[in-house]
């Protein structure tokens, strides 16, 4: 069935990666001012970017400098297409270099916060103060703007820190507005965006669930969809949408591995059977994961072990529901830009020829209604759609639960002691305000039983170790200088509270080197 572009109705703004990680921060911003974005490569060829219909084209920062040999480059064409493009960092050297002015090696780059003056009439930064700083980081500096723009930013070592063809509305700024540390940049963006290019700020809440629920209703017409829910964000908010779509022909899964974190299957009862009203199965498998875990302490096996009961489990309740045709998926943006998938561009937001094939031989097409979100936009639905706080908000929350949490053997009394103890660091972290700002913050049970004194009797038990990290997305951490009080608080809680547990530590370990799971 082919399907209108749901996105049709939104403005959009094509973000042109050259390589470095701004692209996604710009895009995002984009959004942030209710404007739709999508991150293309510079690879793209330019009529395909302006097959997209954009409103307006950003060239991101990048790595290199335009001198280099194989630096990143553009289709110059971008140029003539009447589309208003702004260049950000790279992107503006790049503007510069293409349509005539001079990009120097001048020896003195900017790096960090950097005082900037306006001059003379510039659309980018009309109401904004003269002086203000900016977020710099770059090595070559345009020295000469191309004929028929004007130079409308100076700081001390960039004659053109900012630069403006209004007539051809094309625009350049060497600095950062994308990143928080320069004060006004959202609102330079907004000029761009708003007073340049015309955007509509139409990529809102509302909108964004309207559009939603209209292209899952075309995808789905009248067939029967099924949707696995993790306990995580993801796919409670996917189940939620496709259920305001298209109602009762919704049947959720949850399986219940024994591996769960304290009260997490009430709620997930409690806001999708009962708030909800959707039809949900769940499966208590406990046993099942339990049994095929037993005596395993290899981390590999263990995880392998996890994921093939999943599917057979999964697989069980699928085909009770054999008039099901579609799967609903959590995939978010940023999966489909770092899977690579966005050079293909036919894959970006349409995935609905998607067919995964289940190890037992079922088949499902994909329903992915997420595919176009970043995770702050799909939190900000899930409020929207009046899901609790308590799943909005989580933490993320590994695929094998409790299980990659213990090192050693996974008994049933073994998960006890963790999930007992984990949910002590999830009160104490709420309770000290800290949830949110952490990425993640949990305890884990190593394999060692070490001595202690409780009352006058020698104890033999397991230690507990709180890991509490700080990171924007995982592939880095830095571990979380909880204040003293909360771990004296959470140390004294766990041993008293948590029978078999003699002993509290904080792991103080980075990832690198460390993991962020023990697991
Ligand atoms: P590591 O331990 O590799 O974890 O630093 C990085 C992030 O990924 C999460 N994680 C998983 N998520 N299935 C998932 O859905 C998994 O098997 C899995 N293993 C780790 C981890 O919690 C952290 O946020």
């Amino acid at each position: 069935m082919a399907v209108d572009d749901p996105l049709d109705s939104f403005d959009t703004v094509l973000v042109v990666d050259f390589g470095a990680q701004y692209a996604q921060l710009i895009a995002r911003r984009v959004r942030e001012a209710h404007v739709y974005s999508e991150i293309v490569p510079h690879t793209m060829p330019v009529e395909e970017m302006l097959a997209r219909k954009p409103k307006a084209i950003i060239l991101s920062g990048g790595p290199k400098s335009v001198h280099v040999e194989g630096a990143p480059s553009l289709d110059s064409g971008v140029y003539q297409a009447g589309v208003p493009v702004l260049g950000i960092c790279y992107g503006a050297q790049l503007v510069a270099s293409q349509l005539g002015g001079e990009v120097a090696r001048t020896g003195r780059g900017e790096y960090g916060r950097t005082p900037m003056s306006v001059v003379g009439s510039s659309v980018l930064f009309s109401d904004l103060p003269t002086e203000q700083d900016v977020w710099m980081s770059h090595f070559d500096s345009i020295v000469a703007a191309p004929a028929g723009f004007h130079v409308t930013a100076r700081t001390p070592d960039a004659p053109v820190a900012a630069l403006e063809d209004p007539d051809r509305r094309i625009y350049g700024v060497q600095f950062h507005p994308e990143v928080m540390h320069t004060a006004r940049g959202q609102e330079v963006l907004k000029h761009f965006l708003y007073d340049a290019a015309g955007c509509r700020p139409t990529w809102t809440m509302t909108s964004i669930i309207e559009q939603s629920v209209t292209a899952i209703r075309e995808q789905v017409g009248s067939e029967k969809v099924i949707c696995g829910l993790s306990g995580g964000v993801d796919s409670a908010v996917a189940a939620a949408l496709v259920h305001k779509a298209v109602g009762s022909q919704l049947t959720c899964v949850y399986v219940d591995t024994g591996m769960m974190r304290a009260g997490e299957s009430e709620q997930i009862e409690d806001t999708f059977r009962r708030q909800f009203d959707i039809d949900l199965v769940h499966v208590k498998a406990a046993d099942q994961f339990l049994d095929a875990l037993n005596d395993i302490q290899d981390p590999e096996r263990k995880r392998t072990i996890i994921g093939e009961t999943f599917w057979r489990v999964f697989a069980e309740v699928a085909r009770d529901h054999e008039d099901a045709r579609f799967l609903v998926q959590g995939t978010l943006y940023p999966d489909v830009v770092e899977s690579g998938s966005h050079s293909d561009q036919s894959s970006v937001i349409k995935s609905h020829h998607n067919l995964i094939a289940f190890p037992e031989g079922l088949h499902f097409e994909l329903v992915e209604p997420l595919r176009a979100l970043f995770k702050d936009e799909v939190r900000a639905v899930g409020e929207e759609l009046g899901l609790p706080e308590e799943i909005v908000w989580r933490q993320p929350f590994p695929g094998p639960g409790l299980g990659v949490r213990i090192v050693g053997t996974i008994t049933r009394e073994r998960v006890e002691i963790l999930r007992a103890a984990d949910a002590i660091v999830t009160e104490e972290i709420k309770r000290a305000g800290l949830y949110r700002e952490l990425w993640q913050s949990f305890a884990v049970l190593p394999a060692v039983r070490t001595v202690g004194v409780m009352g006058d009797e020698r104890t033999y038990a397991y230690p507990i170790v709180i890991r509490a990290v700080t990171s924007d997305d995982a592939m880095t951490a830095d571990w979380a200088r909880l204040p003293y009080e909360v771990l004296e608080r959470l140390s004294s809680r766990i041993i008293n509270e948590v029978p078999g547990v003699n002993r509290v530590a904080f792991d103080i370990t980075s990832k690198p080197p460390g993991t962020i799971e023990w697991e």
